[in-house]
């Protein structure tokens, strides 16, 4: 039997509502700067790539936006996709084969999951941030090739990963570490690239290239795709072998000059994060005094987050109620 438990209704509310539920946690999707960017692209080389990178679908907004990722990231390259979701399969499965040994998140998003599976490779789940634990798993493997998968911010509780502990275990191991960093792109920090451009300065990465990062576009950037950070080597070697990559049309380069513009006013307006940090300080005191449980993860200035776990589904169902007929 099929139940309907979920719906796709179209929403006609943008400016008519505040939608505390989206991703667009900058409202970039609706910034002028990036819509202006975005039609430029758009009359110069029409709504699609035509076809997959490798073919003719590379365009110069791509480029553009790969240089203006790695510059803020302070890493060496990176390479653009036509969503999050490829970007994982393609980093995960282009670094391990069925021999690898993968040590994975148990709080990892769907798609760094189905990418492990689609390798084929031995799975050991743990808790990364748990150090200890992280540790004595790394040592299990020591004479194996293994990669360590996580996401930095989870993406419903808000909670931030010790990158550069987890990083400095895995170095240490000999391991390479793969990021999933979809919800701190543009918003973790001061700055919004969080702990990536000191991690990728660093001695240890500069001897090793052993971190590899993988970031939307959908997201804070408002629009839409995926990107891996990476070395020019392991950029290449993405190129010549990630299947997500070589049989997939490449992102809509609208949506790549898009994210480049989001990415420059970032940098360009930095007061805009600390204004978005103070918002979610603001809500979530207000939430709190109104007797709301809220699980703060917010108070590093991560990703800007408020987890309200309402225990149950019927719960979180019921609180749907008062909505259902005004909003949907
Ligand atoms: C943690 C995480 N990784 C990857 C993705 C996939 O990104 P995209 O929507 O660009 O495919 C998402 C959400 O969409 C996400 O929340």
């Amino acid at each position: 039997m099929l139940y309907d438990m979920r719906h796709d209704r179209a929403r006609n509310h943008v400016g008519q509502c505040l939608d505390l539920a989206s991703n667009d946690y900058l409202n970039m999707s609706q910034h002028p700067d990036v819509i202006a960017a975005a039609s430029r692209v758009l009359h110069k080389w029409g709504t699609g790539a035509r076809s997959s990178r490798v073919v003719t679908g590379t365009h110069p907004a791509h480029h553009e936006f790969e240089s203006t990722l790695s510059r803020y990231l302070q890493a060496p390259a990176a390479l653009v996709f036509s969503s999050g979701y490829t970007a994982n399969m393609a980093a995960i499965t282009a670094f391990s084969s069925s021999t690898t040994q993968l040590i994975c998140d148990r709080r990892n998003h769907a798609s760094l999951i189905d990418a492990c599976r689609l390798t084929g490779a031995r799975k050991t789940i743990i808790d990364v941030a748990d150090r200890q634990e992280l540790r004595n798993t790394l040592a299990r493997f020591s004479d194996e090739q293994t990669l360590v998968v996580c996401d930095a911010v989870d993406s419903v509780t808000g909670e931030t990963l010790d990158v550069a502990a987890i990083y400095a275990e895995t170095h240490r191991a000999g391991a390479l570490l793969i990021v999933d960093n979809a919800h701190g792109l543009g918003v973790w920090g001061d700055d919004g690239a969080g702990p990536f451009p000191e991690l990728f300065s660093s001695k240890e990465y500069r001897a090793a290239q052993d971190l590899i990062v993988t970031c939307t576009l959908s997201k804070a950037l408002g629009a839409q795709g995926g990107a891996i950070v990476c070395s020019p080597q392991q950029r290449q070697h993405l190129v010549d072998t990630a299947r997500t990559f070589i049989f997939d049309t490449a992102l809509a380069p609208v949506m790549a000059a898009a994210a480049a513009t989001s990415l420059k006013i970032i940098c360009e307006t930095p007061h805009i994060l600390k204004e978005l940090h103070g918002t979610v300080d603001i809500l979530a005191e207000k939430l709190r005094m109104r007797g709301v449980d809220i699980r703060a993860n917010h108070s590093d200035a991560a990703a800007p987050i408020i987890y309200v776990p309402l225990g149950n589904p019927e719960k979180a169902v019921a609180q749907l109620k008062p909505l259902k007929k005004k909003e949907y």
